[in-house]
């Protein structure tokens, strides 16, 4: 049985003083529970090294959501994953669709960011999933294949404990629309079996898939009881403590508890 992530990706959201004020009630919030599973926020890297310090006895991880494609140097404004580590993260996420649009990042810099994440001893969250004209095109999984198929192979250290994957299909990233549970186990199911072909099945069957786009409270249970979906990774409803305990609880919930 798969050990659910929930994480929550805070974008450019939350300075210091408020990323530290959503922590506390995050880990206020899971106090009380019996995790099955496991909890992460993604602060924006300025919040990290003080987010990091509030959750320092808790059992929610703090994560960044982007790191450099090399381990120093002439690299202005970026930042190293081995840095990240020194802050006090556990994860990293690579290749999020904003920063697939907004920064052209192709699979050349999410296979070195993977690799620099692992030297760093950290967790990297591989995000992928088409865009709305791919899906009505019958493209879904065409698209799906070839984010897998274009770093997967090339990681050296892919482990079902160094790397998780996020299948978010970019229609559903904070538009308020969800792809239904069947819509997305059917990905994950397809995800899980490229995965398997290029990293064996016993690292595909270990290996975490989350779902992201438009989780919320409602929405959670109903996604994570699908029988490939292992956690979210959500946006929106993670700025708001309520709102992602609420998915935390839906993510036990699924989990038995
Ligand atoms: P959303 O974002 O939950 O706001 O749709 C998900 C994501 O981009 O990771």
């Amino acid at each position: 049985m798969r050990r659910y992530l929930a994480a929550g990706n805070w974008k450019l959201n939350m300075g210091p003083a408020e990323a530290v004020t959503l922590a506390r009630k995050i880990s206020m919030g899971v106090l009380g529970m019996d995790l099955r599973g496991e909890v992460l926020v993604c602060p924006p890297f300025v919040s990290i090294p003080a987010v990091a310090d509030v959750l320092e006895d808790s059992v929610v991880h703090c994560g960044a959501q982007t790191c450099a494609n090399d381990a120093a140097g002439a690299h202005t404004g970026e930042v190293a994953a081995s840095m990240l580590a020194e802050v006090g993260c556990s994860h990293v996420i690579v290749a999020h669709s904003e920063r697939r649009t907004d920064q052209r990042e192709s699979d050349d810099d999410f296979v070195a960011k993977i690799e620099q994440v692992h030297d760093a001893g950290l967790i990297a969250v591989f995000c992928y999933g088409e865009q709305l004209e791919d899906r009505k095109a019958g493209r879904a999984a065409d698209v799906v294949r070839a984010h897998l198929e274009g770093v997967l192979p090339r990681l050296t250290r892919a482990k079902a404990d160094t790397l998780v994957l996020a299948y978010e299909p970019v229609w559903a990233i904070g538009t308020g629309e969800t792809a239904t549970p069947d819509q997305a186990q059917e990905i994950h199911a397809l995800s899980r079996e490229i995965t398997a072909g290029l990293l064996g099945p016993g690292v595909a069957d270990r290996m975490r898939i989350l779902y992201g786009g438009s989780v919320k409270p409602d929405n959670a249970e109903e996604l994570f009881s699908m029988e490939d979906i292992d956690g979210g990774l959500v946006g929106g409803a993670s700025l708001k403590a309520d709102d992602f305990l609420g998915i935390i609880r839906g993510a036990q919930a699924a989990a038995g508890a």
